[in-house]
């Protein structure tokens, strides 16, 4: 009735839907996962964790859907930043694999709800067999809270929207502060290196703020809408950002109800090639990296197929413009935080899809905001 649709207009805070909210709240969930955790003068991350940071020899991650793409980029920081083997499980699989637990393994698991059964029961499969457990979590007093060792709050502040955006970056902010919390009391970050990261992390909202501008926001919506009448979509990337192209694949079916498929860009080659037309739009995350020029020759082999390319690009990278259809500008960040800044624009794009397409984003068809049954 009146009163409640009043009632939810003033809780979306102005916006259309709870998920364009929460995509813009996200400058200030980052501040909040990172708030008191970062020590500038001396450069320590206190994480309020009472875990023995040196007494793992591996790690295991284990989550569902967004959360476990989460913790696919927390894989990447945590091996390259602490030199710890870690290993990522969809929770589903993972509680029925009687995994190899020892007292030297740390689990964690990744939830924006805390509630999801299969990451539940994932836990404690973990716990039975020995393994310290710590959560990576957004509910405070979630079940998984009651059962871990140790919780680490993303504090991205109540998610509604059906489709997780705002606990994705918190999540993976989270792991950059484990990673670096790992890395220092393991000795295998240096004092520079260390340095350059937090001043990283510190940047990220601002980053993340200047992702949103209203110049950006216009250009993706206009991309999303020249695309969004095609029946598939590709999505690739490398390295820290190979899950950014999983992710944005994910965001898009979940919302616009366009198939689409998230690819490490190296592998394009062994499959997806084939499916590579003038109707296919591949999205590429080709910002600053190491890898770039490899990303580059995978943006040229779609091209050599007339392929549509969609790529996403660094700041000032006028260079490589050539190679794509339509380029969506984003701010330069670190290699380890770009997850973080890029994945804004995917998220803006399936947002924009599905808006041009007359769908209801905030309760996308056949999805649950937490699977709380198997
Ligand atoms: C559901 C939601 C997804 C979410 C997944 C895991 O499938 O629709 O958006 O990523 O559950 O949820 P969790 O609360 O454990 O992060």
């Amino acid at each position: 009735d009146h009163i409640d649709w009043d009632a939810e207009a003033a809780e979306k805070g102005g916006y259309d839907t709870y998920m364009l909210k929460e995509i813009f709240e996200q400058p200030s969930a980052l501040t909040n996962t990172l708030i008191g955790r970062l020590n500038d003068s001396t450069g320590e991350v206190n994480l309020d964790i009472d875990l023995d940071p040196k007494s793992f020899k591996r790690i295991s991650i284990i989550a569902c859907g967004t959360a476990y793409y989460a913790g696919l980029v927390g894989e990447y920081m945590i091996e390259q930043l602490a030199r710890i083997p870690v290993e990522v499980d969809v929770a589903s699989e993972y509680r029925y694999r009687s995994p190899l637990v020892s007292e030297d393994t740390l689990a964690i698991v990744v939830s924006q709800s805390g509630e999801t059964i299969d990451t539940l029961e994932a836990l404690r499969e973990a716990k039975k067999y020995g393994a310290k457990t710590l959560g990576v979590i957004n509910a405070k007093g979630s079940s998984m809270t009651r059962e871990l060792d140790d919780t680490l709050y993303i504090h991205a502040g109540p998610e509604i929207g059906v489709a997780s955006t705002k606990a994705y970056t918190s999540m993976a902010s989270a792991f950059l502060l484990l990673a670096l919390w790992l890395g220092r009391a393991r000795g295998t970050l240096s004092e520079q290196q260390g340095a350059e990261l937090l001043h990283a992390a510190r940047e990220l909202p601002r980053l993340v703020e200047e992702a949103l501008s209203p110049e950006r926001v216009a250009r993706i919506k206009e991309v999303a809408e020249k695309y969004a009448h095609s029946r598939d979509y590709l999505f690739l990337g490398r390295g820290v950002n190979a899950p950014t192209a999983l992710e944005g694949a994910l965001k898009l079916k979940e919302i616009s109800y366009i198939h689409a498929e998230g690819y490490a860009a190296g592998e394009m080659k062994h499959g997806p090639i084939a499916l590579i037309d003038a109707n296919l739009p591949v999205v590429v995350v080709a910002t600053e990296s190491f890898l770039l020029e490899k990303t580059i020759s995978n943006v040229q082999e779609v091209r050599a197929r007339s392929g549509k390319v969609i790529a996403l690009l660094s700041d000032g990278d006028t260079e490589n413009a050539q190679h794509a259809d339509d380029v969506l500008y984003v701010p330069r960040s670190h290699e380890m935080v770009s997850p973080i800044v890029n994945v804004v624009a995917l998220q803006l794009l399936s947002y924009f899809t599905a808006t041009a397409l007359g769908k209801d984003v905030d309760k996308p068809r056949n999805l649950a905001k937490s699977v709380t049954v198997e």
